[in-house]
């Protein structure tokens, strides 16, 4: 039975008519819940850490004092941002404590008639409307706003550049997202300091509790925004031809009077600078804060700008600047196993939700490294996931290079962060700092004022995220081969890896980076062991590595990463190596014996002197270990070995390309994903236009249609139409791409995919694969 809506201060559920999913008492208000209150310090200093019980025992529960259930895990969020007609955004910017009468009539004197925008729009308004106002939020359009930003973020580092001491948010980071978003809008600069006021009070008027004298003022404030907003549309709408997103919308309006009304016209040129302004501000000031309380990683991005993106967005995943969004359900449903009835209204704390461990590894930790960063629901997700978060990733990151550049001995002063009460947008009030001025770098070198970074538009490159290692032993292991240590240059331990995995490493310039497997022990945290065959006709890698590694010499390396990972579940694991296709296989084997697993290990080579860790591996695997040496006249008998398929049985292997056909040859008659094997090198031809043909992609989640021409993958075409998917080496090798397939069937071209995984059609890699028809439709 459907319980009536929750009322804001009482329990909504008869106790008597207890729904499934709640505690013996039928009461779903614990006393975690009971005491859930958004506006005190607890919320406001670390909302995923006051939710952190509810994370844990009760990830959906109601609160009395809000009238609101609360839900706090990542899935589930998720899966709340992806419905959006059982979960309506309508009151999204609906004040979250009702004003009193005397603040409503103030705000009826000003003619406030705040309405829908697009961030509050019910389907089937919606779509249309933001797929009509989508272009100017492109990639390709964004990037002429970037010279803006830059010359704004320098002229305000100028300002406080020799002082020793600043308030960054007082001082650059409130105003500079201000006049961005002004000229983004194409609204003009004057009247700064007033829409400064008047932003504030927005957010105390939709997301805070004013006390009731508070509320007058801000009611004031509200108005007076609103009648400013009307003001400066009606002079854009005298000059409609100039640059800016509100004057766009006015042009559209010509074309599309239903879609873009009046009526929303007015409205976004109020909840626009709001939406533009205070959470970029917020965001970035968090993300300095966070920087700054890890030494460490603020080192890193100044030593490494290439960082930087990555550290954005790791920012946005930890601390980023709108804490929790709301939706309103509209019919009765079940969340985290609870009943929900319709007219229910959630607070989705998407903080929480990036803190959830059973998305991301290890949640609070700050690692700005972590590959699935952009996963975060700060921006929200689905067909109304943030608009401008490129232009916000923009911003951020083009404050950090400035600061990093000009300020990287800056430090955090001594100070106590406040913050100002309300349930959603986040960032401190004031973000102190001080450095000392003597020590300024471009004092010394004044060329450094000239640099051009460059800015990552989109979601960061995981390809960008290397790490400095040092040599720490350099062992010749067999005719041709060395084997190199690799250690962390301050004595920190490396990230955690799993046999099979490799990294790459960059052979003197990031553009001729090599991939190589690790053959050392996952176990052994404080190093990374590769080994390296010289092969003098190659692409060059190893000739650099051979000709020029020394002992305490700095090398830049990506990963771990594992594409070829073993099966632990086999009943048998055969393993099979070829020359130096012996790295990943010695640590398989390696784990498989730790495992106690009942596996071979086959390895062959021309000459016992030129096959790497002979010794080890027989001290190691004792008779598990065939050697093949071709001098001595010993092959690997592959019919012997796979000529009947086996139940349960897998086979791993690395090696020359010759060996791996034979292999799969022989593996014929096998379960298709029988065998895996390691391929370091693509044969994915070029994209050839001529023999492709353009295609549609429906994106199911977004509620929008790509076109992918037959010169674009579809990964670049996604890109360009602002969806994040990650990638990595973009030739189909490492399945950093892959995406969910719902329908159409998907031409494969990767090399990650088993037979029956491609015959499945559930999945594809974006980077290469294509459609076999005129259509897919992806859960993107
Ligand atoms: C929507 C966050 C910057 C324009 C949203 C939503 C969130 C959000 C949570 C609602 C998403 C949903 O319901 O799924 C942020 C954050 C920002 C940021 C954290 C900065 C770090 C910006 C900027 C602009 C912008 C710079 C404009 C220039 C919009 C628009 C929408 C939106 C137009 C409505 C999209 C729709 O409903 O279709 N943003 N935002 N945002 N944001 Fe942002
Ligand atoms: Fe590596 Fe697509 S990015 S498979």
């Amino acid at each position: 039975m459907a319980a009536p809506p929750p009322r804001a201060g009482g329990c909504p559920i008869h106790h008597d008519a207890a729904p499934a999913g709640l505690g013996p008492t039928g009461c779903p208000v614990s006393a975690g819940a009971a005491g859930f209150d958004p506006f005190e310090n607890g919320y406001q200093q670390d909302p995923p850490e006051y939710v952190r019980w509810a994370r844990e025992q009760e990830p959906i529960f109601y609160s009395p004092r809000l009238g609101y259930w609360v839900v706090t895990r990542y899935e589930a969020i998720k899966a709340i941002f992806r419905d959006n007609l059982t979960f309506s955004p309508s009151i999204a910017l609906e004040k979250i404590t009702p004003t009193g009468p005397e603040a409503n009539a103030v705000l009826e004197q000003y003619g406030y008639a705040m309405n829908r925008t697009l961030v509050n729009e019910d389907e089937p308004a919606h779509m249309p409307r933001r797929r009509i106002l989508m272009e100017p939020f492109t990639p390709e359009h964004l990037k002429h706003h970037e010279p803006m930003v830059r010359r704004l973020a320098r002229e305000y580092v100028d300002r406080f550049i020799d002082d020793g001491r600043a308030d960054l948010v007082d001082q650059m980071l409130w105003e500079v997202p201000l006049t961005v978003a002004l000229h983004f809008l194409g609204v003009p600069e004057e009247d700064m300091d007033t829409l400064r006021r008047y932003s504030i009070a927005h957010t105390v008027n939709t997301w805070g509790r004013p006390k009731p004298e508070e509320q007058v003022a801000v009611a004031h404030a509200v108005g007076n925004f609103w009648q400013y907003a009307g003001k400066v549309l009606e002079k854009m709408r005298q000059a409609p031809d100039q640059p800016g997103w509100m004057r766009y919308g006015i042009r559209k309006q010509q074309e599309h009077p239903e879609v873009v009304t009046d009526s929303y016209l007015h409205s976004m040129m109020m909840a626009g600078i709001v939406a533009a302004h205070e959470t970029t501000a917020n965001a970035t000031a968090n993300a300095i804060k966070l920087l700054l309380q890890h030494p460490e990683a603020w080192r890193e991005i100044c030593e490494d700008p290439g960082l930087i993106p990555s550290a954005v967005e790791e920012c946005l995943r930890h601390n980023g600047s709108v804490a929790a969004w709301r939706r309103l359900v509209t019919r009765d449903t079940r969340i985290e196993g609870v009943d929900i009835p319709a007219g229910s209204k959630l607070l989705i704390v998407t903080s929480s939700a990036n803190h959830d461990d059973r998305h991301f590894a290890d949640a609070d930790f700050f690692d700005i490294r972590r590959e699935n960063a952009s996963d975060h629901l700060t921006f929200g997700y689905g067909s109304h996931q943030c608009m401008g978060k490129n232009l916000a990733r923009m911003e951020m990151q083009i404050f950090l290079q400035e600061l990093t550049r000009r300020l990287p001995h800056m430090r955090l002063a001594d100070q106590r962060f406040t913050y100002v009460p309300n349930t959603s947008f986040r960032g401190p009030e004031h973000l102190w700092v001080e450095w000392d001025p003597a020590r300024n770098p471009e004092r010394r070198d004044a060329a450094l004022l000239q640099a051009q970074p460059p800015v990552r538009i989109g979601e960061p490159s995981r390809h960008a995220i290397a790490r400095g290692v040092v040599v720490e032993s350099a062992t010749p292991v067999a005719d041709g081969i060395v084997k190199l240590r690799l250690v962390s240059p301050d004595g920190r331990a490396l990230p955690r890896w799993t046999p099979g995995s490799h990294i790459d490493v960059e052979c003197g310039e990031p553009e001729r980076s090599r991939q190589y497997s690790l053959c050392g022990d996952p176990a052994d945290a404080g190093a990374l062991e590769i080994a390296v065959l010289h092969e003098p006709q190659g692409r060059g890698g190893s000739s650099w590595i051979h000709g020029n590694v020394r002992v305490g010499d700095k090398l830049r390396i990506r990963g771990p990463r594992n594409h070829f990972r073993m099966d632990e579940t086999a009943a048998r694991l055969i393993l099979v190596a070829g020359g130096i296709g012996i790295t990943p296989i010695a640590a398989m084997a390696r784990r498989a014996r730790e495992l106690g697993m009942d596996y071979e290990l086959h390895y062959s080579g021309r000459s016992r002197a030129a096959m790497a860790f002979l010794d080890e591996l027989a001290a190691l695997h004792g008779s598990r270990l065939r050697v093949y040496v071709s001098e001595e006249g010993r092959r690997n008998d592959l019919a012997a070995l796979l000529g009947q398929p086996r139940e349960g049985w897998k086979i791993c292997a690395c090696g020359p390309r010759r060996m791996l056909e034979a292999l799969e040859a022989h593996c014929a008659a096998w379960p298709d994903d029988a065998l895996r094997i390691e391929h370091f090198e693509s044969n994915l031809p070029q994209l050839d236009p001529a023999k492709e043909h353009a295609f549609e992609v429906e994106l199911k989640d977004s509620g929008i249609t790509v076109t992918v021409p037959a010169d674009r993958t579809v990964l670049a075409a996604l890109r360009a139409a602002n969806i994040d998917v990650p990638s990595d080496c973009e030739e189909g090798l490492c399945g950093s791409c892959e995406v969910r397939v719902l329908a159409g069937q998907v031409d494969h071209r990767d090399m990650v995919l088993t037979r029956a995984e491609r015959e499945a059609n559930d999945r594809m890699m974006t980077c290469c694969s294509r459609a076999c028809g005129g259509k897919l439709v992806l859960e993107l």
